[in-house]
């Protein structure tokens, strides 16, 4: 049966196509785009517990001190991560910490509780970054405290657009 597969020319051909394209991937650069961007500003966390729940759990997608892994460095997998991170830091990041957000406790809450976040493939890779419930528990009440210790201004997106007509 995989005999008379590789007698099919369109099937090496593929085949060959294939291994040929994921060799060019691997010269595609991407130094600059692994490099990590600086720190600026943390948010007003209320203890050193939920700073460290959050970096375990989070701070490789929501903070510019991710942890690169050596398959970061292997295409198509390289650009897939790229884009979760990009995404992930846009939407919030612990690193750059913005003062209005709609990002709440209440939120990360349900998305914690749904297994929504950390992403589900992530913590395939990384089991130490599985939360239990009680840590949950204490993220969400620790990320309360600290969203109000910084000043944060939740804003609704659907009242921002209101605002603007
Ligand atoms: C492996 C990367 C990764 C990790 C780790 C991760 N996230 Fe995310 N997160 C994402 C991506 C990508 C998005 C944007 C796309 C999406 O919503 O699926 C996101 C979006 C979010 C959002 C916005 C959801 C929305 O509906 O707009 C919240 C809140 C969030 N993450 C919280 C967390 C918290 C809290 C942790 C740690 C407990 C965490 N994430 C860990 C990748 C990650």
């Amino acid at each position: 049966m995989v005999r008379k597969l590789f007698r099919n020319k369109i099937f090496v051909f593929l085949m060959t196509a294939a291994a040929a394209a994921f060799v060019f991937l691997q010269f595609i650069p991407q130094d600059e785009a692994l490099a990590n961007p600086p720190v600026v500003r943390e948010p007003n966390w209320d203890s050193a517990e939920t700073r460290a729940l959050a970096k375990r759990a989070c701070f490789d997608c929501h903070s510019n001190e991710t942890d690169w892994p050596w398959y970061a460095r292997v295409q198509p997998m390289s650009m897939m991560m790229q884009q979760d991170i990009a995404a992930a830091r846009s939407l919030m990041n612990f690193s750059e910490w913005k003062d209005v957000t709609f990002i709440t406790a209440d939120l990360i809450e349900k998305k914690l509780r749904a297994g929504e976040m950390p992403l589900p493939e992530y913590v395939l890779m990384h089991p130490d970054a599985k939360l239990t419930d009680a840590e949950i528990d204490a993220l969400v009440a620790g990320l309360k405290e600290t969203f109000a210790a910084s000043s944060n201004q939740v804003v609704d997106s659907s009242e921002a657009t209101q605002d603007a007509n």
